[in-house]
């Protein structure tokens, strides 16, 4: 979810709603080059010890290493100690909720509006706003910020910014999409699975399907129900062959079809979340599981579970190496090992947000849709499982045996595993306007439960858009005539 979001209290009229059009000034410009050769990481997406993905852009000239994030909206990069000639605050802040392990107790910190020329992969863009941070005690990441995916509803700039119509709020992705107006407006992920280490990404694209996984259209076309996050309907999960489905927790105002459960995809987030029945289903019963008394489960490394997500009657496995995971050493040195589906709070809103656990199982396509103004589709998301479940299940000993081994091995080349060092996490929904005098409440609450996180950033994004998007949502569900399960009676 969203690594890290800016939220405001002040901007929560309803004007904002998407389709309305904001007045700009000063129109920006988009230079476009070529993403680069078929194969070839033009975005140098990289793999942080399968707990962060990072993409470069730069600013200015200057280079930073981003995390790629499907569940937020915003592009914040950390500018402390970096030079930008030309680059000058807006004096327009945008409070910025974060956790920051150890440095500071307080999550705010405040980001201003900037602008600045950018160029991510091939392209380039001229004017880009941005929030960033120039001088913060309280921020230390390995990563230099975080370039949100995630619908522009969602941006907490955006919100901030209506009132400042000289900015073109435009997304980076949407100017990238403007200049590339014969290509369509999605963007595919491929993430890689490494052994703790830093290697290559995977697969990144903007406007056009990776060859070898074109299959992928013929997947079902899960229809986006919200205008703020890559939000969409799950039909259920399978546990070593038993099903689960139902109990929606979701109580932002998109209505659940029966049965199913509301799902955020997040590729900014390391593990998962999942209502507790959800969470009991995938570990309780398997052999050493113990309850953390928390929010999850701490389980034997070589733990070995099939768990499958259903998404439109299709069944998408996942790794056993990705649903129990590394989370530390012990006092004795021995690997910790914990199991990667949480608990979501129960004020959260929705129901399950996938993280990186999941989205590597899959290559996964977003259509930005209406989004991008001009173009009059929904919104839509596609998997494509990648995931051979039998190989998978008879590979799991021998590569839990390896990471293991690298994580007690001083000497490995991961030396200490950026597992310990980073995972992300904030909340896409807050149910109601009225929940806005308790945040601060609720973010103390959240970092409780989150000392899993090493490196969190912890945000909430206030969404009024949802609530506008509802009759959309409405007719996107009766429309498509989504189907329960039990009346597909697939899977
Ligand atoms: C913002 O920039 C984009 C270029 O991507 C341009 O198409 C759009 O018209 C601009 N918006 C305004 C209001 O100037
Ligand atoms: C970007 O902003 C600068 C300074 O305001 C302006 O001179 C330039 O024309 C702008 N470029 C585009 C493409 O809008
Ligand atoms: C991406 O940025 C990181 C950090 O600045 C740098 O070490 C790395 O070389 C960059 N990669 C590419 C391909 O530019
Ligand atoms: C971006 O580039 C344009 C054209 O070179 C320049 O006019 C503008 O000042 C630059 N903007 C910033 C913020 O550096
Ligand atoms: C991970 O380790 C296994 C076993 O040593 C090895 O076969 C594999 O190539 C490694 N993978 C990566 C991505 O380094
Ligand atoms: C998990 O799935 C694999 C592959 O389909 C199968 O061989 C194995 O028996 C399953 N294990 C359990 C516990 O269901």
């Amino acid at each position: 979810m969203l690594i890290l979001c800016a939220f405001s209290f002040l901007f929560l009229e309803a004007n904002l709603a998407l389709g309305l059009h904001i007045p700009f000034l000063q129109p920006s410009q988009t230079l476009l080059s070529s993403s680069g050769a078929p194969g070839a990481n033009p975005y140098a997406l990289k793999n942080h010890g399968n707990v962060a993905y990072t993409t470069n852009v730069t600013l200015n000239g200057k280079t930073f290493e981003v995390v790629l994030d499907t569940g937020s909206s915003d592009l914040w990069l950390n500018t402390e100690n970096v030079e930008l000639p030309g680059i000058k605050d807006s004096g327009i802040s945008v409070p910025i909720v974060h956790r920051g392990l150890a440095l500071s107790k307080d999550p705010l910190v405040t980001g201003a509006v900037s602008v600045g020329n950018f160029t991510w992969g091939g392209h380039a863009v001229q004017n880009q706003t941005f929030v960033h941070i120039g001088s913060s005690k309280h921020l230390k990441s390995r990563y230099h910020g975080v370039l949100g995916l995630a619908p522009p509803g969602g941006s907490n700039m955006l919100r901030k910014l209506v009132k400042h119509p000289e900015y073109n709020t435009t997304n980076i992705l949407n100017h990238v999409f403007n200049a590339t107006p014969h290509e369509p407006n999605l963007i595919t992920l491929g993430l890689t699975r490494n052994n703790l280490s830093e290697t290559t990404g995977g697969v990144f694209t903007i406007g056009e399907i990776e060859p070898g996984y074109r299959r992928i259209i013929q997947s079902p076309r899960l229809a986006v129900v919200s205008d703020t996050f890559w939000g969409t309907f799950m039909d259920g999960i399978i546990v070593n062959g038993r099903r689960i489905k139902g109990g929606s927790q979701s109580h932002n105002m998109i209505r659940v079809p029966a049965g199913k459960t509301l799902v955020s995809l997040d590729s900014g987030m390391e593990t998962a979340l999942a209502p507790a029945m959800y969470v009991d289903a995938m570990y309780s019963k398997l052999p050493g599981a113990k309850f953390d008394g928390r929010d999850g489960y701490n389980l034997p490394c070589d733990t070995r579970v099939n768990i499958s997500l259903v998404f439109g009657g299709t069944k998408y496995p996942i790794h056993p190496i990705d649903t129990v995971g590394p989370e530390g050493l012990d006092k004795h040195g021995k690997v910790k090992c914990v199991g990667k589906f949480r608990y979501t709070p129960r004020d959260f809103g929705l129901d399950f947000v996938l993280g990186t656990t999941f989205l590597r199982n899959v290559y996964s396509l977003f259509d930005y849709g209406y989004w991008t103004p001009g173009v009059k589709s929904l919104p839509y998301v596609q998997l494509l499982s990648v995931v051979n479940p039998n190989k998978a299940w008879q590979d799991f000993p021998a590569m839990n045996t390896e990471r293991v081994r690298q994580l007690t091995n001083p000497n490995s080349p991961s030396g200490t595993p950026s597992v310990y060092v980073a995972s992300v996490i904030s909340q896409p929904q807050v149910a109601a306007p009225t929940a806005t005098p308790s945040i601060a409440q609720k973010i103390k609450k959240r970092m409780d439960w989150s000392f899993w996180l090493i490196f969190g950033l912890l945000g909430l994004v206030i969404m009024l858009f949802v609530f506008l998007a509802i009759d959309r949502v409405y007719g996107i569900v009766s429309g498509k005539g989504y189907k329960s399960l039990d009346e597909q009676n697939r899977v």
